[in-house]
């Protein structure tokens, strides 16, 4: 079988493509990544060698290129995407160019080369915020609220356009917020451990009560190739975890890790249409027989100790000039604290 990963020198791409090699003997893959800020090399220096693995730098949104990439192949899983929702407040262009133009490219070019699945990588920030206790099902409409969500509920309408309309086998998985190894530190998780790793306080966004549902990136790769063999075409599936903490909560566990005090926490102003809740009912998944693995405890103990062992990985990239630009517009003066975090 040989398939085509898009944005597989990204975070979760990366993470995709290294378990699908060890799990699948008899697999070939074609990454096709444009390389952008977030896309690095280096997250997959440890298979490079692989005579199995193949990487085409190109843009999601040229046709030629994508059509040249795809050929021969007998799936698509789709990852590539401008995904850090404070750059979309910032300048929502280049995810409409990439989530909205991007994958229709895919889409169309999967139809002529008749792939048998299409995976089409999308997250739980298309239902918006959730109030009450609600758990969002598949079922559900779709409320983005942000640039970044709202460019991936559009995409999610074309993968599902594509399949009533031209019967192209695509299914679209919707997971919450990853965590784990080859995270670039914009986000977060990754800003909040890289940051104590320098002795520098993590921006806290308005009163840090926000809820998430955490999931191991390590987790999300599995479900993926899961739903690769057993998903069924046309269907959503979410991928949750389902484990829900407040952003203070989740701040107060790496702090206890690390054993930071609260004084290198800082709250800053909020998001603007910061979405309060996320959160998944993943059953549909479990229901097909998908057992997630990790716990959330060790997960989050292993990815400190990652970061941690990993400097040489995050130390540059957060040395870039790109990076500091955009520390400096995201965060104003850098970590000016709004106020002290209680
Ligand atoms: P990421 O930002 O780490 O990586 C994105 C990758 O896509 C990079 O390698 C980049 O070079 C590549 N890319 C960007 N624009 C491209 C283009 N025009 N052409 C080709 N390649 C391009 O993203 P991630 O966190 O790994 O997310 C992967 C997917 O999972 C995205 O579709 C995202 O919406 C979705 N998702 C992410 C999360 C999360 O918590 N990170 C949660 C749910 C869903
Ligand atoms: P993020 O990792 O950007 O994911 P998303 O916004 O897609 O859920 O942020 C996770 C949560 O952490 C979110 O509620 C925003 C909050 N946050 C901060 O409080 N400070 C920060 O510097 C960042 C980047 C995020």
């Amino acid at each position: 079988m040989k398939i085509l990963v898009t944005g597989g020198l990204g975070f979760i791409g990366s993470n995709f493509i290294r378990h699908i090699l060890f799990a699948e003997k008899n697999i070939r893959v074609v990454n096709l990544d444009l390389q952008t800020y977030a896309g690095n090399p280096e997250n997959l220096k440890d298979i490079a060698g692989d005579e199995r693995y193949f990487w085409v730098r190109a843009d999601i949104s040229d046709p030629v290129l994508v059509a040249q990439a795809m050929a021969g192949c007998d799936a698509v899983v789709h990852f590539a995407a401008e995904s850090h929702v404070d750059r979309s407040i910032l300048d929502p262009g280049p995810f409409l160019k990439t989530n909205v133009i991007g994958t229709q490219v895919l889409l169309d070019a999967a139809r002529a080369e008749k792939v048998a699945r299409f995976i089409h990588v999308s997250t739980d920030e298309v239902y918006g915020s959730i109030p009450g206790k609600h758990r969002s099902t598949e079922k559900d409409g779709l409320f983005p609220n942000s640039p970044y969500a709202a460019s991936k509920a559009a995409s999610d309408c074309l993968a599902r356009a594509a399949f009533v309309t031209h019967q192209l086998p695509v299914i679209t998985t919707r997971a919450s917020n990853n965590f784990g190894p080859y995270q670039y530190p914009e986000k977060a998780l990754p800003l909040m451990i890289t940051n104590f790793l320098e002795g520098k306080p993590y921006p806290l966004y308005g009163d840090g009560l926000n809820i998430r549902d955490w999931l191991y990136v390590k987790d999300h790769a599995e479900a993926i190739a899961f739903l690769l063999q057993k998903g069924t075409p046309g269907e959503i599936y979410n991928i949750g975890g389902e484990t829900s903490l407040k952003n203070k909560e989740m701040v107060a566990r790496v702090r206890e890790i690390m054993k930071i005090p609260a004084s290198m926490v800082t709250r800053v102003p909020d998001r603007p249409g910061h979405d309060r809740r996320y959160a998944l009912n993943d059953s549909k998944l479990r229901r097909l027989g998908f057992k997630f693995k990790y716990p959330f405890e060790e997960a989050l103990a292993q990815t400190i100790e990652w970061y941690k062992a990993r400097e040489d990985w995050w130390r540059p990239l957060k040395q870039t000039g790109g990076y500091a630009a955009y520390y400096q517009k995201q965060y104003k003066k850098g970590t000016v604290p709004f106020s002290r975090a209680s």
